[in-house]
């Protein structure tokens, strides 16, 4: 598990990002963190894997305190996903960008070619494989980053928003992918903004609010607490908008498409008459 113990973190410059965080991550569990721009999303996920070291308080991955390990040991088990890809990729091609960590890590040459194909399928880039990562638009940029690290399938593996710039059928690879990861007992941890995407993944959510975790719960208490997430400056995922607008406060609480599906065919089937 990865452990933060009242984690504070202050940039160079002076700048606060974090105050006094305390998170149990644990294995096989998969975690969403959300907040508004600046809350200190990304400086919490650079803890994860040592890039950052606590100013006061303490972090462990497995027992291990991040102070006591090398970035490039812990990367290992803790796999980043950077928000933006461009910070990332270097190799000339969309291939050897992908490739090239699984002979870092010493991977046999038949696993690294089984991998290699298994991850280009798995995020639609196979068509690109010989292209040049630089030449790609934003959205596959972004999945050729999150190739380079789901291949070498780290135990915790965490993400900078990934579905900025993906589509419903990439959204939905990566949703297969997070189960499959899952029951493999692996760990994900990804931050977004996207409500919609939080709740179809059943995450657990933390609300991170100027540098605290203000919440935490699994999606369906967090996202229906239109308060609490006033205070993040997030929205409620669209269908519960709706669902509240229509039915008012009483309405049973729907979060995804496939939740208010299943509803309106329960209630035409009974004949209740409401759609
Ligand atoms: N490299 C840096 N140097 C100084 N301040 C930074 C740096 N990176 C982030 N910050 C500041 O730390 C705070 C948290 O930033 P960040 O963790 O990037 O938030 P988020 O990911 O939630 O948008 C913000 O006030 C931001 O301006
Ligand atoms: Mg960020």
């Amino acid at each position: 598990m990865i452990r933060l113990e009242d984690v504070g973190y202050v940039y160079p410059g002076g700048v606060e990002a974090l105050r006094g965080v305390s998170l149990t991550i644990g294995e096989r569990s998969s975690l969403a963190i959300m907040g508004r721009s600046g809350a200190g999303k990304t400086t919490l996920i650079k803890h994860l894997n040592g890039l950052l070291k606590p100013t006061s308080g303490r972090v462990t991955v497995d027992g291990v305190d991040t102070r006591k390990a090398t970035v490039a040991k812990l990367s290992r088990k803790v796999g980043i996903v950077f928000q933006n890809p461009d910070h990332q990729l270097f190799a000339e091609t969309v291939e050897d960008e992908v490739a090239f960590p699984l002979k870092n890590f010493g991977f046999p040459q038949d696993e690294i070619k089984a991998r290699t194909e298994w991850v280009l399928e798995l995020f639609n880039l196979t068509r690109y494989r010989k292209h040049s990562p630089l030449t790609l638009s934003g959205g596959e940029k972004k999945r050729v980053a999150m190739a380079s690290i789901v291949s070498w399938k780290p135990k915790y593996l965490v993400l900078d928003e990934p579905t900025l710039g993906q589509d419903r059928e990439n959204k939905l690879r990566l949703r297969e992918l997070f189960e499959e990861f899952m029951e493999e007992g692996r760990t994900i941890i990804m931050v977004t903004h996207d409500v919609e995407f939080a709740a179809e993944c059943g995450f657990d959510v933390a609300l991170l609010v100027d540098g605290k975790v203000s919440a935490l719960g699994s999606a369906r208490e967090i996202l229906s607490n239109v308060e609490l997430l006033k205070k993040a400056s997030l929205a409620a995922p669209q269908m519960a908008e709706l669902f509240l607008e229509l039915e008012g406060v009483e309405a049973q609480p729907v979060f995804t498409v496939e939740e208010a599906e299943r509803l309106i065919l329960s209630r035409l089937m009974s004949g209740s008459g409401r759609p």
